[in-house]
């Protein structure tokens, strides 16, 4: 039996120590110099959690409906590429540890296992993310692969059009390693290019004809055979097309950093979102690594979190197992911040719970 670190921040740094540079350069740093990604951390650490005491706990628990589905907890995996790059059992290990915790999960599109042997590893596996795949017709096969893989929900990732610019990955000189690639994409057909005239940029010219827009988005909401929710909204202008475009919810995310650095965290940008929202469901990913920050993203209006990192380190350090502990971890220390201000279930974890400085914004 590996001997498992005992807190989350001890998984961290047994990440840190066991992965190559370039591996830990891709799952741990952030987009540019990392300002976004410590910003995430900084103002989850910005909230205060007021404490209330002598409250009836009696018949307390974290249970949450979503989607039509009761979990028994908020707390779901985030979709992340190419797992088996910190441990040989890949996205079917965390699939399993996922469903020994009851914790839902997102599988990446940049899975490195076929979504089937994922499914089949763990049924708390249940919503697909992807990308625009350049087209409508392929991003719909994509969709229905999906739903025949017997997926319940897509989260379209709206955030990542270009990659980030990550200078630790540059540094690094991170590179997927051969025999190592997005093996539920193989056979899709991606856009192909016209050579470039001396005059023309490479991105405006050359890809962002392929992008999706607003019109894209509004069909396939109509024409997916599953509910998508949009994952990488920060604004709520964003949050209100992404509903008039018929989203079954959003995902408040800056992709934990990756992408734009420079971009507001989002547990700042969460209270705004909500409220243009109305009413769907409104999860949020980014920082999370303590059940007080999942705590604190309920009480600003999130419906459930999404954990990246942390899934991460549990992988990187023991596997399934790893990952089983981690997200124990985070529903233990979830349930203790619930005992210490008085809150015996999800709906009592209300704004009045803690103090933020932009919960006005
Ligand atoms: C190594 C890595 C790979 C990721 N791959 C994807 C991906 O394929 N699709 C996606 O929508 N988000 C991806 N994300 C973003 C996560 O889904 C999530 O938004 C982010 O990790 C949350 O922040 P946290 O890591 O601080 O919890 C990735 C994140 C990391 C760290």
């Amino acid at each position: 039996m590996t001997d498992l670190p005992p807190t989350l921040a001890q998984y961290e740094t047994r990440a840190e120590q066991a992965l190559p540079p370039a591996i830990a350069a891709y799952f741990l740093r952030g987009a540019g110099a990392g300002h976004t990604m410590q910003r995430n951390r900084d103002d989850l650490n910005a909230v205060q959690i007021v404490p209330s005491v002598l409250r009836d706990l009696r018949g307390g628990h974290t249970r949450v409906q979503l989607l039509g589905r009761t979990l028994a907890h908020p707390i779901l995996v985030a979709p992340m590429a190419y797992q088996t790059l910190l441990h040989p059992q890949g996205e079917a290990g965390t699939a399993a540890a996922a469903t020994a915790q009851e914790a839902g999960m997102v599988l990446s599109a940049q899975a490195a296992q076929p979504m089937a042997e994922v499914r089949a590893a763990g049924d708390a596996c249940r919503w697909f993310q992807l990308y625009w795949m350049g087209s409508r017709a392929a991003t719909l096969t994509l969709a229905s692969r999906a739903a025949q893989a017997g997926f319940e929900a897509l989260v379209l990732t709206v955030d990542a059009p270009v990659s980030g610019i990550r200078d630790a990955e540059i540094e690094t000189r991170f590179q997927l390693p051969d025999g190592l690639s997005a093996v539920n994409l193989h056979d899709l057909p991606s856009p192909s290019f016209a050579p470039l005239t001396e005059t023309e940029s490479a991105l405006f010219d050359r890809v962002a004809h392929v992008l999706p827009r607003w019109e894209d988005i509004a069909w396939l909401c109509e024409n997916a055979p599953l509910p998508v929710l949009l994952k990488g909204i920060l604004t709520p202008q964003d949050a209100r097309n992404a509903i008039q475009a018929g989203a079954a919810g959003v995902i408040v995310s800056n992709h934990g950093g990756r992408v734009l650095d420079g971009a507001p965290s989002a547990i700042s940008a969460l209270p705004s979102v909500v409220r243009a929202a109305g009413g769907h469901p409104v999860l949020m990913d980014g920082g999370l690594r303590r059940g007080a920050d999942v705590f604190r993203a309920l009480a600003l209006g999130a419906s459930a979190v999404l954990v990246g990192r942390p899934v991460a380190h549990g992988l990187a350090v023991a596997g399934a197992q790893g990952v089983s502990h981690v997200l124990r971890l985070l529903r233990d220390e979830l349930e203790i911040t619930m005992a210490l201000t008085g809150c015996a279930r999800l709906d009592q974890i209300t704004a009045q719970t803690v103090r933020a400085p932009f919960m006005s914004s």
